[in-house]
Formats: C-alpha cells, structure tokens, sequence
C-alpha cells in the first residue's frame, strides 16, 4: 500500500469508532478528506458535523451532512484528524493545511481525538516537520525574532491569511524533546494565536495505515 492507500485505509477504519446519532468532529487535510468521503453513506446517522475549516466545510455539505457552529452544539463526542508528526504518546504536530487554530479548539472541545494518519507520520521524536505558528499579522517579526531565540528558524508561509484572517510562521529546525514545555512557552508569546503542537491535547487513538493494514494505539 502506498501513502494514500494507508490514508484512506485509516479513514475508513475510523467510521467504525463513530458514536451513534453524535455530532462530529471533523479536521483538515487529505487524509480527512478521505474520511469525509467515507461518511457519505452514513449522512442520515450523523445530524451534524463542527469543521475545522471552510475547505471540509464545504466537502462536507456537498455530501450532505449539516455543519453547524461550534457554539450551538453542547457536545463532540468524537473529533476525526490528521497529523502532520505523531509520536508515541499521541502528540503531534498540525497545522500544515493552516488549520491549527480550529483544530485546536475543536480537539479540546470534543471528548475523543482520533488521529488518522499513514505510516510516515509516525516519528521518534516531533520536529522534523516544520512547527505550524498562527500569528496576528501586526507581531509577525516579533514572535518570529521570540522563534529565533529558543532556536527555531521561522520561515513566513507567503502568500497565506489562514480562515481567521492571521499569517502562518512554519519554524524550522526544532528538535523537540519535551513537547508539553514548548507548546506551552510558545503560547505565552505576545501575538501568538496558536501553535502546531498538540501535546496538552493528545489523541486518545492512532489509526495508522501501513503496508499491513491499520494499526490502533492508544495512550
Ligand atoms: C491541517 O492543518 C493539518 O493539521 C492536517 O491535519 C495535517 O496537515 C495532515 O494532513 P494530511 O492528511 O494531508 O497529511
């Protein structure tokens, strides 16, 4: 199985972990688009879906399911995404569709994060993908100059404005050891939105696609 064989295996493999009559969580990226194209036979279970961003938004009604406003749903039972990185404990980065700030906040809404991914995703240690930064466009060279001094190299992602009308900074060359410390002093940069790092909120389950089929871990 090639990449995108393991990412529509893992796709598919995710509607089996669906909660009955639920809204959903549904993230970014190709191997969610997989994921949404499997849900079509299932639209008149699923009464509604939150997106993480206008791009599944739309994939998502053109199949017919309803999206609605994360603030008129009282509960996600079950948030569906990608990664870009995963490492043993379900931490990851994300944001290389530009989407990080939605996912985030959706992943911490939703009481289950499935990660659904293809076997290169999977890393010893995060960091190798550039780290996804969301910034308000006024503190751009700012956070990058704050980026620089813990060690990265901040590279603005041109020509992007992300669904919330912010740039993206992607930060090259970080090894990342201890993943909960930096997201944590990542968050506390003036100017900074969001950055890519999902340590505090881990998924709970890796449906990963390989050579064999799919694999589940959990934490
Ligand atoms: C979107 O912003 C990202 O977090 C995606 O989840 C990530 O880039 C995975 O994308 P693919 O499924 O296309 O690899």
């Amino acid at each position: 199985m090639n990449a995108d064989a393991q990412k529509k295996a893992a796709a598919e493999a995710a509607i089996a972990h669906l909660p009955r009559n639920g809204v959903i969580g549904v993230g970014t990226g190709s191997t969610v688009n997989y994921f949404i194209d499997a849900l079509a036979p299932l639209r008149d279970q699923i009464p509604a879906a939150v997106s993480s961003s206008e791009a599944s938004t739309e994939r998502l009604k053109r199949i017919g399911i309803t999206v609605e406003d994360l603030n008129s749903v009282a509960e996600i039972k079950v948030y569906v995404d990608g990664a870009d990185e995963i490492n043993k404990y379900l931490q990851m980065i994300k944001g290389g569709g530009g989407a990080l700030t939605r996912e985030k906040i959706i992943a911490a809404v939703s009481k289950q994060f499935i990660c659904i991914a293809d076997q290169s995703k999977l890393v010893g240690t995060l960091g190798e993908f550039p780290l996804p930064v969301e910034v308000i466009p006024m503190a751009r060279s700012y956070v990058a100059r704050q980026l620089v001094k813990l060690g990265g190299r901040p590279v603005y992602r041109e020509g992007v404005v992300t669904d919330n009308g912010n740039v993206i900074l992607d930060v090259h060359g970080l090894r990342i050891d201890e993943p909960l410390t930096l997201e944590e002093k990542l968050n506390n940069i003036v100017g900074v939105v969001t950055n890519g790092l999902f340590a505090h909120r881990a998924a709970d389950l890796l449906l990963l696609g390989g050579p064999e089929g799919v694999q589940e871990m959990r934490r």
